[in-house]
């Protein structure tokens, strides 16, 4: 469940109340906060969806890499999609089975190759092949190791942009080129593929974008990829279609479909095709932890300066790119609220020098006598915020806290700011 208000005016999360969190000394701010019960729950209820079904969920890593959300998505049944050495080596020891891995990326490089074909007695689910070129290159790699690798082909319908429903900033859209195989590569992706002892094409896929907020684009991009595998299924032994992840969450604008939607009519439609016999797969990164996750802040200062309020915060754009980075909107609210108080509209600002640390236009209350605003909640944070972090401006990685069972069971303390420094001390001196 998102954060909910107690009839006090406190923010809860995971039935804890935010504000105790942002006051403990163990944790200060900024902190991530993420539900990971909740985080559980949509893995459950996006399997449900399939009804018995063969399928996987390959949870989207990039969104949330944190070991007690990947373990929890695990624990549920859920497989990992990965887009690095590194993200396969934690989904695997997360306990994710190397079955229940695809590995997406256009430029695999060949040491995560060999990871991914290395891995448990027969490699991972599947290397999603996102060019002609990096065919070749993959079935050198399994060659060299001794093992035949599953790939699928990751093809790029062409769906029209524009029917996506998403927004442009957050669409793959914009640079799609990038990803995949187009369809005009495609014959000679399959024939390369057909003479290469050391593959085997277990599957097809394709995604489409992120933050998607109607089924229509989704299914339609389904519905060239359903019509590819039935054309070429006497020809390759595929036991699997992947329809790729893109589901979208309420962030403050609406969101009426909810993740097993979109499975429920992609499933209906592969079935309608004639492939109800294939596993479906799906990549869900954002819809699985977003609303799960905020992000707590206190207040540095207020400055008011040529008419405009400012509200400065403690967390920046380092913290949380979205905004910055694709104009997003997160909702910003205070943690405790106190009904008295009045309210004015403040553009909300981080410490980062850069006019880009920017998380919009909120209303918050304002300051009167004694009675100061101290703590913000950042919400739908929990995707695509702490992973995508850094330490620009010499500031620290934000805290995380995990909650589980209405109690905190672990959190991730703040990076020291000594560790920045001395790090950068270290900078070049391995030569000297
Ligand atoms: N599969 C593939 C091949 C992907 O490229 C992505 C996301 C996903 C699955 C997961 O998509 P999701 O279910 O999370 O929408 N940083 C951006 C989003 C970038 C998405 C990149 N690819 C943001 O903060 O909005």
């Amino acid at each position: 469940m998102p954060p909910l208000r107690r009839s006090d005016g406190v923010l809860v999360l995971g039935h804890v109340s935010l504000a105790e969190v942002a006051r403990d000394p163990r944790f200060g701010t900024p902190a991530y906060v993420y539900d990971v019960d909740a985080i559980a729950a949509e893995g459950r209820e996006l399997r449900a969806a399939f009804e018995q079904a063969p399928h996987l969920v390959a949870y989207a890593v990039k969104a949330n890499s944190a070991g007690p959300i990947v373990k929890a998505l695990a624990a549920v049944g859920c497989g990992a999609d990965v887009v690095s050495g590194a993200e396969l080596t934690l989904a695997l020891r997360c306990g994710v089975s190397p079955e229940a891995v695809v590995f997406s990326g256009v430029a695999k490089t060949s040491a995560e190759l060999d990871l991914a074909i290395g891995s448990g007695t027969a490699g991972i689910g599947s290397i999603q092949v996102e060019s002609v070129e990096e065919i070749p290159r993959i079935a050198a790699r399994a060659s060299a190791a001794g093992r035949v690798a599953r790939v699928s082909l990751r093809i790029n319908p062409g769906v029209d942009k524009e029917a996506l429903d998403t927004h442009s900033y957050i669409a793959t859209g914009h640079d799609e080129a990038k990803f995949g195989v187009p369809l005009s590569s495609v014959p000679e992706a399959l024939g390369l593929v057909a003479i290469s002892p050391s593959l085997r094409l277990v599957g097809v896929g394709s995604h489409v974008g992120s933050q998607l907020t109607a089924v229509d684009g989704y299914v339609a991009s389904a519905r060239a990829l359903f019509a590819f595998a039935r054309e070429i299924r006497a020809r390759f032994p595929l036991t699997f279609v992947d329809a790729g992840g893109g589901f979208g969450i309420d962030y403050g604008e609406g969101c009426p479909v909810r993740p097993a939607d979109f499975v429920r009519a992609t499933r209906a439609l592969q079935v309608e095709m004639g492939l109800g016999d294939l596993a479906l797969y799906c990549e869900p990164g954002r819809s699985m932890v977003g609303a799960h996750g905020v992000l707590l802040a206190s207040v540095i200062q207020r400055k008011l300066a040529e008419g405009r309020r400012w509200t400065m915060i403690d967390a920046g754009m380092n913290d949380l790119m979205r905004p910055a980075l694709y104009q997003a909107r997160h909702r910003i609210v205070p943690i405790a609220l106190d009904a008295a108080a009045s309210v004015s509209a403040y553009h909300v600002v981080g410490p980062v020098c850069e006019s880009s640390d920017d998380f919009g236009v909120h209303d918050l209350p304002d300051d009167a006598g004694s009675s100061r605003l101290r703590e913000v909640a950042i919400l739908d944070a929990g995707a695509y915020g702490y992973s995508m972090g850094s330490r620009y401006n010499g500031r620290a990685m934000a805290a995380e806290v995990f909650l589980s069972g209405g109690k905190v069971i672990g959190a991730t303390p703040r990076s020291p700011a000594e560790e920045w420094v001395q790090d950068r001390l270290r900078a070049g001196a391995a030569l000297v």
